[in-house]
C-alpha cells in the first residue's frame, strides 16, 4: 500500500471529529471519500497531512511510519493536497504560485513544468496576474496545478471541482485520469456523484468519523447505513 492509516481519533474538545478511521490507497488507483457535511472528511485529509496532530493512530506513507511528522516533511516524501478552500499566495501572481514550491529545482525546468499546467487548466492569459483575480473555481485548479508541481506520488483532493466551470471539469477529470495511468494515486473528497461514479474504483463513506461503507458506487449506494447517514432517521 502507498499508504495505511489506522485506527486514527481527532477530537475537537468534547467533539470526536474522526474515531477510529481507517484508509488505505494503493498506487495507482482513485479512492473517493465522500460522506454528509461534517463527517469528517477534511479533518481525515488533516491528520494524514500532518497539518493536525493525532490523537489516536498511525499513518504509514510508503511503508514509513510518518505518524506525527511536519506537513513538509510529509510533503517532501511525496504526498501532496489540495484545500477546501484554496490556500494560496493571493499577492503573487498565479505562475509565482506554481515556482514557490519547486523552488530548489532547476529554473528551466520549473518555468516549463509550470507553463504545461497553466495550459492544461487554461490559465496561461492569466499567468501574470495576482492570483487574487482568479474565480473560485479557477483557484480550485491552480491549487492543484501548484500540488502538481512537486511531482507527487498521491494527491489529497478536497473538493477540487466545486466552483470550477463544467467544461473545465471534464478536462480535470480527464487529467486525474491521465495522472493516474502514470501511476500516481489520488483521494479525492466530492459531493458530485458524477464525478466519483467517472473515476473512482473504491468509494470509501464516512459518517460520524469513521468509515460506514466501502465498495463501489452501486454497493455504498444501497447499503442501509448509507442511505440513513444522508437521509437521517
Ligand atoms: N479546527 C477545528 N476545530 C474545531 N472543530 C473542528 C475543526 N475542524 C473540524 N471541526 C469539526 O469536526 C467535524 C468534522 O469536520 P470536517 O470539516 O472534517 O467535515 P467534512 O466531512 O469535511 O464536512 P464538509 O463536507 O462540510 O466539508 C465537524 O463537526 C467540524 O465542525
Ligand atoms: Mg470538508
Amino acid at each position: 500500500m502507498l499508504l495505511e492509516a489506522r485506527d486514527l481519533v481527532k477530537r475537537f474538545g468534547g467533539l470526536t471529529a474522526v474515531s477510529g478511521m481507517d484508509l488505505a490507497v494503493a498506487p495507482g488507483t482513485i479512492v473517493g471519500l465522500i460522506g454528509p457535511n461534517g463527517s469528517g472528511k477534511t479533518t481525515l485529509f488533516n491528520l494524514v497531512s500532518g497539518l493536525y496532530r493525532l490523537d489516536g493512530g498511525t499513518v504509514l506513507f510508503k511503508g514509513q511510519d510518518v505518524t506525527g511528522l511536519s506537513p513538509h516533511r510529509i510533503a517532501r516524501l511525496g504526498l501532496g493536497r489540495t484545500f477546501q478552500i484554496p490556500a494560496l499566495f493571493r499577492k503573487m501572481t498565479v505562475e509565482e504560485n506554481l515556482w514557490v514550491p519547486a523552488i530548489d529545482e532547476p529554473w528551466q525546468a520549473v518555468r516549463r513544468r509550470a507553463a504545461e499546467w497553466l495550459d492544461l487548466f487554461r490559465l496561461t492569459p492569466l499567468r501574470a496576474e495576482p492570483a487574487e483575480v482568479l474565480s473560485g473555481g479557477q483557484q480550485k485548479l491552480l491549487e492543484l496545478a501548484r500540488a502538481l508541481m512537486r511531482d507527487p506520488d498521491l494527491l489529497l483532493l478536497d473538493e477540487c471541482t466545486a466552483g470550477v466551470q463544467p467544461a473545465m471539469v471534464a478536462e480535470l477529470l480527464e487529467a486525474i485520469r491521465r495522472l493516474r495511468d502514470r501511476g500516481k494515486a489520488f483521494v479525492i473528497i466530492e459531493h458530485n456523484m458524477e464525478v466519483i461514479q467517472d473515476l473512482c474504483e473504491q468509494i470509501v463513506v464516512m459518517h460520524e468519523g469513521r468509515a460506514i461503507a466501502r465498495g463501489d458506487l452501486a454497493a455504498v449506494k444501497q447499503d442501509a447505513a448509507v442511505v440513513e447517514a444522508y437521509l437521517g432517521r
